[in-house]
């Protein structure tokens, strides 16, 4: 096989932050994606609808000439959201997802939640209407251990919320553990899982086996090659209720690499050909296009992508680096050179 089309894909999990660091990302997800999941996690986050709609604006302001992306907003989760706020930014079309971190999970959470009870009316309310509830899935007690935060939240956090509010559609946020698969292929079609383009090609040892990879710290952090194996099994399989969610998290180099640098690796411009190359790694070509182009509209309601995009055989041609008004970014360096490209995406 040489060539490979398919519906244009979708980003179930995007960082763009905002500014100059906002417009010189933007452009590598719009070449690739029609539509991707916008987090909230700005400096103030983006909690009220008035929020959203003016990052929305940004975002439109920051595209390209003649791109075709829209973005799916979300609202970020604190103990004071106005549930009728969530509601309204729902009937109009504005949001698309509501995301939970827990307070001090990671980049920029500490707005998130600590006392559930706080936000057992808004969890309700969006059960009610349909609007699901993206989940940043680590417990944050310094008692557990990193590798363990995942699996923990499952049980401690995960499994008695969804108890409590029955009906609610929950994606679990880049998944990096069995125990994740697990959860999301025991459980119905209101609970799906995002898996990033980074968790499928690194282990715990590419961060720090032979020395330290700043590049691919990031949150939750890489798991065991078994874990690593399990989400590629899971991305691969066809299921349904596993999509692609990049969770492209651009962070300059200065920021990254200093004695305490930032979680986040930047996919947005290679993660469709390290996909295509791990795919057919896989034996799995035929499932790429579920994976990172029907299987998330589905779950989120919405049409997939009447346009497609085009990969071929050969090495794509990106730099190691983009420049921002901000500084460097490094892209993900997945540790082979992918033997697929993007050449064309139509626009139906
Ligand atoms: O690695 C990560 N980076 N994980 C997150 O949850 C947040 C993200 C960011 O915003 O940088
Ligand atoms: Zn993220």
């Amino acid at each position: 096989m040489t060539h490979l089309t398919i519906r244009t894909p979708d980003d179930w999990h995007l960082h763009l932050r905002d500014g100059a660091m906002l417009r010189a990302v933007l452009p590598w997800t719009a070449a690739h994606f029609a539509r991707a999941i916008i987090m909230p996690n700005l400096v103030p986050p983006v909690v009220t609808g008035a929020d959203a709609a003016a990052y929305r604006d940004r975002i439109l302001a920051a595209l390209p000439e003649g791109a075709d992306f829209t973005p799916l907003m979300t609202l970020y989760l604190t103990e004071d959201t106005d549930a009728d706020d969530v509601a309204a930014a729902h009937a109009s079309n504005l949001i698309r997802a509501v995301k939970l971190y827990p307070a001090g999970a990671t980049t920029n959470s500490a707005s998130g939640v600590a006392d559930f009870t706080r936000v057992q009316g808004v969890l309700e309310r969006m059960a009610d209407i349909g609007l699901p509830l993206c989940v940043h899935g680590e417990v944050t007690e310094p008692a557990v251990d990193i590798f363990d935060r995942e699996a923990v939240f499952i049980d401690r956090v995960l499994d008695p919320l969804r108890r409590r509010v029955p009906g609610l559609k929950v994606v679990m946020e880049h998944i990096t553990t069995s125990q994740g698969v697990d959860y999301v292929t025991a459980h119905g079609s209101d609970l799906a899982a995002t898996i990033t383009t980074h968790h499928l090609v690194i282990n715990r040892n590419h961060i720090l086996a032979g020395g330290i990879r700043p590049h691919y710290y990031c949150l939750p952090v890489a798991k065991r090659e078994q874990h690593r194996l399990a989400l590629r099994a899971a991305a691969t399989s066809g299921d349904a209720r596993f999509f692609l969610g990049t969770d492209s998290a651009p962070h300059t180099d200065p920021a990254k690499l200093q004695p305490c640098g930032c979680a986040g690796c930047f996919t947005a411009p290679n993660t469709m050909p390290i996909l295509a190359h791990v795919f057919e790694q896989e034996g799995a070509l035929h499932t790429l296009e579920a994976f990172a182009s029907l299987n998330g509209p589905a779950f989120y309601g919405l049409e997939p992508n009447s346009g497609t995009l085009t990969l071929a055989k050969g090495a794509p041609d990106l730099p190691a680096h983009i420049d921002t008004k901000d500084g460097p970014v490094t892209l993900f360096d997945p540790g082979f050179t992918p033997e697929w490209h993007v050449t064309a995406r139509s626009s139906c």
